[in-house]
């Protein structure tokens, strides 16, 4: 995270006695760490043991079967075209995924009524549509469409929907931390003047109130590719405070400050955020290049240690045809690709573009599911042929 946060009340020295109003019973510390002891951490004070357990099972939830044999080709698909009913949890409907990634879509139709702990998997949970309140041990904040949730690894949450008109998230789960791009930031961690968004764009924890009840509370914790249920005998959120640089945020791509260049800028211009394995992009409206012969559009090209995946969001996006919120295209690396007949020419001379898409560019090759095949537009990889 880009910035020290502290929430609650925490003892003035960390490490030391730290008692509740009888003046005799301890809060208990618990120091949460990265990367063993030598990452971003956060120490938190609990008004129970944070190990406290009644019964531990194995859940076998739903899956999606990967698309053996899906072929090396261009592909469209529309993720709108695959609901499932459930909560921001058994909604989803995984569409890609390789050993560091998984991309899923959710539309969502009602609350959690347990908790949900990643404990295998960061999470970068875009609000495509829908609105209401991210819930954790760190505490609450809103959230609206557009925002982007990152959740760190082993927090705490729910995601609580205000209604169930029409909600919808692309969620991507790496193996390693969404980070904010080291060349944003300057040599003490402040975002730089030329960062497309600054510390006041993000969203933290606002709201800390720690709930002290007893009873029996379900917590589904996912473990890689296994899901367990851990039954507590305390509300999980029963943090009093915490401070430290490791805790859940949002930042909404409706914030972003695209760039703009005198001719076509290649698309990590746009990158918002990045991991180990993958970046994440934010495409925004933009007036386009400004040279007077430019060709706004992309040219061809072959980005060949990378799979390319754009969710388009909103807007008419400026390269390709026959696209809807909710669609999905994947370019894979190893074949050239770009923009589709038609769009070249009708890009010269416009000013602007007023899309909103998220791409998700991958260094190992994405293999589709099923859900690729039954939702997917297969004309698409020859829709070139028309030219
Ligand atoms: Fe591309």
């Amino acid at each position: 995270m880009a910035f020290y946060h502290r929430l609650g009340k925490i003892p003035q020295k960390r490490h030391t006695t730290f008692y509740k109003e009888d003046g005799k019973s301890l809060y208990r510390e618990e120091l949460f760490s990265t990367l063993g002891f030598s990452g971003i951490y956060s120490n938190k004070y609990h008004i129970h043991m944070p190990t406290q357990v009644l019964e531990v099972k194995i859940l076998d939830l739903k899956d999606s079967e990967d698309w053996h044999g899906a072929p090396l080709e261009y592909y469209l698909f529309h993720t709108d075209k695959k609901k499932t009913e459930g909560d921001f949890l058994t909604a989803r409907n995984v569409f890609l995924r390789n050993r560091h990634c998984i991309i899923s879509t959710a539309n969502v139709t009602r609350n959690m009524e347990d908790f949900f702990r990643n404990s295998g998997a960061h999470e970068y949970v875009f609000v495509h549509h829908g609105k209401g309140t991210f819930l954790s041990e760190y505490g609450n904040f809103p959230f609206v469409e557009g925002d982007q949730l990152i959740i760190p690894r082993g927090i705490t949450f729910q995601i609580q929907f205000d209604n169930f008109e029409n909600n919808k998230l692309l969620i991507v789960e790496s193996d390693t931390a969404f980070d904010i791009p080291k060349h944003f930031r300057n040599e003490y961690g402040q975002l730089t003047e030329s960062a497309p968004y600054c510390e006041r764009d993000i969203k933290v924890p606002q709201v800390l109130e720690p709930i002290d009840q007893t009873g029996e509370f379900r917590l589904v914790i996912k473990k890689f590719d296994k899901y367990y249920e851990y039954i507590m005998p305390h509300h999980p959120y029963d943090l009093v405070g915490w401070d430290g640089y490791h805790y859940p945020f949002a930042f909404n791509i409706k914030d972003y400050c695209p760039k703009v260049g005198r001719v076509h800028l290649p698309p990590p211009t746009h990158l918002a955020f990045n991991t180990r394995h993958f970046v994440v992009c934010n495409f925004c409206p933009r007036p386009f290049d400004f040279h007077e012969d430019a060709i706004p559009v992309p040219y061809f090209h072959a980005n060949v240690d990378s799979d390319e995946i754009i969710y388009y969001a909103e807007g008419d996006f400026m390269s390709r045809r026959d696209i809807e919120q909710g669609s999905v295209t994947l370019h894979p690396g190893g074949i050239t690709h770009g923009p589709q007949p038609g769009k070249t020419e009708e890009s010269i001379g416009a000013k602007g573009t007023n899309e909103y898409a998220v791409m998700v560019d991958t260094f190992e090759p994405l293999q589709p599911t099923v859900n690729v095949r039954e939702t997917m537009d297969p004309k698409y990889s020859q829709s070139w042929l028309t030219d």
